[in-house]
């Protein structure tokens, strides 16, 4: 193994899938990857055609962890939108702490990540962060502070489909938009110019758009060529419609944690919460920090067009 080794975790994705972009860009530079997974199959198999190294472990048993962390330079933390990272961050900073090599590590996180926010999961996460920084670990904290493209499949494509709408509860107010695989361009960058996040451990990182559901529902419209609407509804209604839609057999990835906490984030967006927070209008942000061109909306709902069909 080559000293700049870096662990990626969620190296096999599931739903922005920024691990398993991490991993790939990294090999793709020449830069040696152990990919954690937490079991063989054809994911972890596509993953090891592209040269990584690959370790079966869980983030919920940090005996497992210890071999994966063993002697890597670098490492890139994720964990998915549900309960359990609180545990997960503690494992994980264990196994560092038994090993006795102090990989610096690039943690995905979210902008709801903060000690009050009305999402459960925002408050868990912004606790593991705690956790690691307790620990001593030397962490460089990204806080992606836009929505990914990649829920729109799971929370509106249903309503888009069959009436035209994107009902939710962020109300009025405009969202900052980030594609899941320009997210892990942020990481990529993070791992490969530790220097341009130098200056503090925390950073927010914004998408190149700035959009409010009206707007959003006016690309929608261009996209399928047909009227696609937004209408606001409150945190209760949206919650309570997630939830349905997660209890579906066909449900996927949308859970009941994530269903909540998506609704309390909108709920506080519509609240003003993040009211004249600049973190999230720096539409430049991704070019200046990756020098590379972002996707926008348009073009991810083009790309993915059958599924609001
Ligand atoms: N969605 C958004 O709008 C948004 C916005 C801002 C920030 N974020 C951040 O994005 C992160 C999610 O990243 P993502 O979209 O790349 O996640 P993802 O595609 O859902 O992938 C999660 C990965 O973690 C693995 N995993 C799950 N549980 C594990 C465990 N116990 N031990 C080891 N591996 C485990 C999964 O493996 P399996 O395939 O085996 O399940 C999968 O590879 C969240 O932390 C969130 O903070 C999301």
């Amino acid at each position: 193994m080559s000293s700049d080794t870096v662990l990626v975790t969620g190296a096999t994705g599931r739903h922005g899938g920024t691990g398993a972009h991490v991993a790939r860009r990294l090999l793709e530079d020449g830069i040696p990857v152990r990919a954690l997974v937490r079991q063989h199959d054809q994911r972890s198999e596509r993953v090891a055609a592209l040269g990584a190294e690959v370790v079966v472990g869980d983030l919920n048993d940090y005996r497992t962890l210890v071999p994966a962390v063993e002697g890597v330079a670098q490492a890139y933390l994720t964990y998915p939108v549900d309960a359990g990272i609180v545990q997960a961050a503690a494992n994980y900073a264990q196994a560092v702490r038994e090993t006795g090599t102090k990989p610096r590590t690039v943690v995905m996180s979210m902008g709801p990540s903060t000690r009050t926010h009305p999402s459960h999961l925002g408050r868990a996460q912004w606790l593991a962060e705690e956790v690691l920084q307790w620990a001593g670990l030397d962490v460089t904290i990204l806080r992606m502070a836009a929505v990914f493209h990649e829920n729109l499949p799971l929370l509106s494509a249903q309503s888009v489909r069959h009436e035209g709408v994107i009902r939710n509860c962020f109300g009025e107010k405009p969202v900052s938009w980030l594609n899941a695989l320009d997210a892990a361009e942020f990481c990529v960058a993070a791992l490969r110019h530790p220097e341009r996040f130098a200056d503090a451990p925390v950073h927010y990182l914004p998408g190149p758009e700035f959009s409010d559901f009206h707007e959003v529902a006016a690309v929608f419209s261009a996209v399928l060529g047909r009227p696609v609407r937004f209408e606001a509804v409150s945190r209760e209604a949206w919650e309570k419609e997630l939830l349905g839609l997660a209890a579906l057999p066909q449900a996927g990835l949308l859970k009941a944690d994530m269903s909540r906490h998506i609704a309390a984030c909108g709920y506080a967006v519509a609240q003003g919460m993040e009211r004249g927070n600049t973190k999230y209008t720096d539409t430049n942000a991704f070019q200046r920090i990756t020098g590379r061109e972002p996707t926008m909306l348009h073009a991810y709902l083009t790309e993915n067009v059958e599924i609001f069909s």
